[in-house]
């Protein structure tokens, strides 16, 4: 039987797992799943693991759930790894979005110092995981949606011995449902070619029923109403003149580089009026876990898509579905670019389209990326291997360079300010430093 194995199980995006699980059954039966957590998170993983098992036994099938903080247990002969944990859980996250404020510097769970810092606490965990995943088991796909999911994909692919895996966003996902909508038809009729990064991610151009809708699209983009496809990100709009000349389908998190000055802003108000949005999902969190707690909840929960990560287990189960069934069809992943885009490096992690094997994805080559991006996914791309690195020796003056070369940092003098105050806020989840 297939045994999945999932670290951070505790997390309340389980239950969207388990429902992708679940619905797809038919062509990826289950066996087993394993939900791991720590110490810290065993209480949520019981309420959770135990939705879980209501949700399939609801359903009717033969998926044994088990729920463990021992993780050697979970990943023994597993045959597929998720990674979904958040190392200092939100109260980090809550200081990775307060304190750049300070020093006038976006705060956001994924961009600038705060993406940073939560790379730092992350990496070296999953490294871990990759050591305990070569002895137990090496044959594992490690499919990873742990934030930042492109630089966890890059020190996964450079800094371990684990050579199968994939990182994951519901971004892509979201922007093709999120399109579908905008045209009023099904998503299955939609398609976009999608190149760069994590979260840096473009659609090269979109299609309906496979004839080109770019323009229509992105006219609809300069709407604030239309420019967001994620809930933790409030959209502003683009100007249309951008838009056009740079003829391409922008993901959400572009407005913290194409608008950074109102994104800032922006970011200022609304912790001072509703905290931070590390705030207002452990707000969201609390009201989840009350649900989930309720013994005749065996579904999963609507409210649970006023996080940011929604269709996430769709986006996850038609991966795994379509390795394990040698499917070939396209979606997007975080993947080794293998000369996929020309000017990022051949070993690099890029978010792109790619052909799902039994071997894994191969990304679609669309030769590169036209100028206007260029030099910023290239310079992300740089911040995030140099961040890799920091987090792997325990540098901390590359982590300073790091911080210093991402655009949202003014200066290497502020970088080094906010690298400081956060190394300490950080210190009981940096033990490398
Ligand atoms: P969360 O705060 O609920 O944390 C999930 C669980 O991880 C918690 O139960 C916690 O106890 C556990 N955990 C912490 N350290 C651990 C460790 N060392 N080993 C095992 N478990 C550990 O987080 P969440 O809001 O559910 O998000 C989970 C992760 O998914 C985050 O990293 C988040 O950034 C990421 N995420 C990614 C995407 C994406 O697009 N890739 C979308 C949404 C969320
Ligand atoms: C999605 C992103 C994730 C991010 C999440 C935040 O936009 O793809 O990578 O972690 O939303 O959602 P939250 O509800 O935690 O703010
Ligand atoms: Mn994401």
């Amino acid at each position: 039987g297939i045994k999945i194995a999932t670290i951070g199980g505790g997390s309340s995006y389980t239950p969207e797992l388990v429902e992708g699980f679940i619905k797809r059954y038919d062509e990826f039966p289950v066996s087993e799943l394993w939900l791991v957590d720590i110490e810290a998170g065993r209480e949520k993983l019981k309420i959770v693991g135990n939705l879980a098992k209501r949700m399939i036994k609801k359903a009717g099938l033969p998926i044994d759930v088990h729920l463990t903080l021992d993780r050697k247990e979970a990943l023994k002969d597993a045959d597929f790894v998720t990674t979904q944990f958040r190392v200092g859980i939100l109260d980090a996250r809550a200081k990775d979005e307060s304190i750049p404020l300070k020093y006038n510097v976006l705060g956001q769970e994924t961009n600038g110092p705060g993406g940073l810092f939560k790379g730092l606490r992350t990496i070296p965990v999953i490294l871990d995981i990759c050591k305990d995943m070569e002895a137990l088991c090496p044959d594992a796909w490690l499919i990873n949606f742990t934030n930042p999911a492109g630089m966890v994909t890059e020190a996964v692919l450079r800094h371990s011995n684990i050579k199968k895996v994939i990182g994951l966003c519901n971004v892509p996902i979201g922007m093709e449902m999120g399109i579908a909508n905008l045209l009023d038809v099904e998503h299955s009729r939609i398609r976009i070619d999608f190149a760069g990064l994590n979260h840096m991610v473009y659609g090269l151009d979109v299609y309906l029923d496979g004839g080109s809708v770019k323009d229509e699209v992105i006219e609809k983009l300069s709407d604030p109403e239309n420019s967001s496809f994620v809930k933790n990100i409030d959209g502003m709009g683009w100007e249309p003149e951008f838009m056009e000349a740079l003829g391409l389908i922008t993901c959400p998190y572009h407005m913290y580089y194409y608008k950074s000055g109102e994104m800032l802003e922006k970011a200022k108000i609304s912790a001072k009026e509703e905290g931070t949005r590390a705030e207002v999902v452990q707000q969201l969190e609390k009201e989840l876990f009350e649900l989930y707690k309720d013994e005749n909840l065996d579904i999963k929960p609507p409210q649970l898509e006023e996080r940011g990560g929604a269709y996430y287990s769709d986006a996850a189960v038609r991966l795994i579905t379509s390795i394990y069934n040698d499917k070939r069809d396209i979606q997007p992943v975080n993947t080794m670019n293998r000369g996929a885009i020309a000017s990022l490096p051949h070993g690099s992690a890029i978010e792109t389209s790619c052909v799902i094997t039994k071997d894994g994805p191969i990304p679609l080559a669309f030769g590169d990326l036209p100028v206007a991006v260029r030099g910023l996914v290239q310079q992300i791309k740089s911040f995030e291997r140099i961040a890799a690195e920091a987090a792997v020796e325990g540098d901390y003056k590359k982590a300073v360079l790091a911080l210093t070369i991402n655009p949202l940092t003014p200066s290497d003098k502020v970088a080094k300010e906010i690298a400081e105050e956060m190394m300490e806020a950080h210190k009981e989840h940096l033990p490398q430093f």
